[in-house]
């Protein structure tokens, strides 16, 4: 069982079509057929959209990418169009609403690792290469790896896992041509980021992009670019390879839901539970910490 606690009611906005509710985003469609892409506070773990939000986590999200799009501009467009707020839309949607080109979206999930951890470490303790590729003995968890690696995955439904798929399968579903385009694309913005994070003494230990063309046929870098939640991103200061790495994102929400605190068996049928308040309060303050590190900037 997994999918959301409580499904939510996407607001009804005149002129605006609802497309779609995913975990964090709704999207709707403008009247000019432009993608409106509003960020909530959801926070997803465990394959389900927990019942408790996170506030100021869809702003967060939503500022923390447009600061990665400027930067990234002169290696691939953006998708985002407009930060103003659609007439008509509810004032609270500022701040994490964007108007973005509506894209053919490529379903692949392109995801750059540099070191090792997750599925990545899983993959490579059984058969010592991830998603197909080779890699050398001895790397633990956390390690870096000798060059960052392109390791895509599928796009699971709400409620499914994503999974791991050699580069070779990638090519033979969405051609030769545009998966040389995605490696090279996904290595080279993981590449840009990985160093101005370190600059940082942040971590960048891997990331998730998500591309599509527009009507011209030009690739675009779309949905959300490394936030916490489509990245790993580690404190270089406490980084040890050999154990689990703190992180910057919602691992008090993990280690809350799998302890015996939170009364849940992950493996059962049961929906988790609500979220504690010192839970809630721990989480915003690290997604509000990773944007203040990466960005060097002030939250307020
Ligand atoms: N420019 C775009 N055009 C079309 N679809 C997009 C664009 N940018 C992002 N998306 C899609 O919007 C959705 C974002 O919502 P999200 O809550 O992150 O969904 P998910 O549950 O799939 O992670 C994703 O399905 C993503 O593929
Ligand atoms: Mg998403």
């Amino acid at each position: 069982m997994s999918g959301f606690v409580e499904k939510p009611e996407p607001r009804q906005v005149p002129g605006l079509v609802h497309l779609h509710t995913g975990k964090v985003r709704e999207l709707y469609q403008n009247e000019a057929g432009d993608l409106v892409m509003v960020a909530s506070d959801r926070v997803s773990a465990y394959d389900w959209v927990l019942p408790t939000e996170i506030p100021d986590k869809g702003r967060v999200l939503t500022r923390l990418s447009l600061w990665w799009f400027d930067i990234l501009a002169d290696l691939v467009p953006s998708h985002v169009l407009s930060t103003e707020l659609p007439a008509g839309a509810p004032a609270d949607w500022e701040g994490r609403t964007l108007v973005c080109k509506s894209l053919r979206m490529v379903p692949v999930e392109c995801v750059a690792r540099g070191y090792l951890t997750g599925s990545g470490l899983a993959e490579y303790e059984q058969t010592r290469t991830v998603c197909g590729l080779a890699l050398p003995e001895g790397l633990v968890d956390g390690s870096e790896l000798p060059a960052p690696i392109f390791t895509p995955a599928t796009k699971a439904a709400v409620g499914d896992h994503d999974e791991n798929v050699s580069y070779e399968e990638v090519a033979r579903r969405i051609g030769a041509e545009t998966a040389a385009l995605l490696r090279q694309t996904t290595l080279a913005v993981y590449g840009r980021a990985r160093d101005i994070a370190r600059e940082r003494g942040v971590i960048l230990a891997d990331t998730k992009f998500e591309f599509g063309f527009d009507a011209d046929g030009g690739l675009v870098l779309a949905d959300e670019v490394l936030t916490p939640d489509s990245s790993r991103f580690w404190p270089a200061s406490s980084w040890e390879p050999g154990r689990p790495q703190l992180s910057y994102d919602k691992q008090y929400v993990r280690d809350w839901l799998t302890s015996p605190a939170s009364g849940w068996d992950r493996r059962s049928e049961q929906p988790p539970p609500a979220l504690p308040p010192e839970i809630v309060e721990a989480t915003r303050a690290k997604y509000l910490e990773a944007y203040e590190m990466i960005t060097g900037l002030p939250w307020r």
